[in-house]
């Protein structure tokens, strides 16, 4: 009998490229996470990461077919349980190609179960076959959950700091 207090990272789902289908419960858990609908944002992109069918590990792919934006779910059968977008960019601010990692959410009943973490992993993946060994995101300075779930994976402050002001 399966355990029910088993992480969910022992138990069976998978990560993949998210699909048009996917997009009203990425939604619906983005809205849950920061309390602020942005059903548009949202489905444009998906529009611009996902809408062409690539895939860089694809093997019926030419292998000049780079892939550099992923926004990938993990789901437990039509369940999405959780989301993570990147992308790998370069010469920006100066720096050699990076992955950089621009949202992650995980629904709220399935946190601290290791979705979180496997998202991350299956990203730093896609990463590293693009061909890149460095990976970057920012985040609120506030936002504890979030720095301690990115610290927990091994990122550390690095050597860019963000400027700005009103306009
Ligand atoms: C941050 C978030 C993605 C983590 O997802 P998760 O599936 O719970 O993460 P994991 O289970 O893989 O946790 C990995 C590690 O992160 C850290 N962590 C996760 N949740 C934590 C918490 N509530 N408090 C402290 N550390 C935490 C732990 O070190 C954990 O390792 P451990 O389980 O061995 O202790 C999830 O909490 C979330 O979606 N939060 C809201 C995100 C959000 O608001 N996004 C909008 C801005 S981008």
């Amino acid at each position: 009998m399966a355990n029910p207090h088993a992480r969910q990272s022992e138990r069976k789902y998978s990560v993949r490229l998210a699909r048009a289908t996917d997009i009203p419960q990425v939604i619906a858990i983005d809205t849950e996470n920061t309390a602020l609908p942005k059903a548009e944002y949202w489905e444009d992109l998906f529009e611009r990461y996902n809408s062409r069918p690539t895939e860089l590990d694809d093997d019926t792919q030419p292998k000049s077919v780079k892939r550099y934006r992923f926004f990938l779910v993990a789901c437990d059968g039509d369940t999405v349980l959780g989301f993570i977008i990147g992308e790998v960019r370069a010469w920006e601010f100066g720096s050699p190609p990076c992955g950089w990692i621009f949202a992650i959410g995980v629904r709220a009943g399935t946190r601290q179960g290791g979705v979180g973490h496997i998202l991350l992993e299956a990203l730093n993946e896609r990463f590293r076959k693009a061909g890149v060994n460095k990976v970057r995101t920012m985040l609120a300075r506030d936002d504890t959950l979030i720095m301690s779930f990115f610290r927990s994976q091994g990122m550390m402050a690095g050597p860019f700091i963000q400027l700005e002001k009103d306009l």
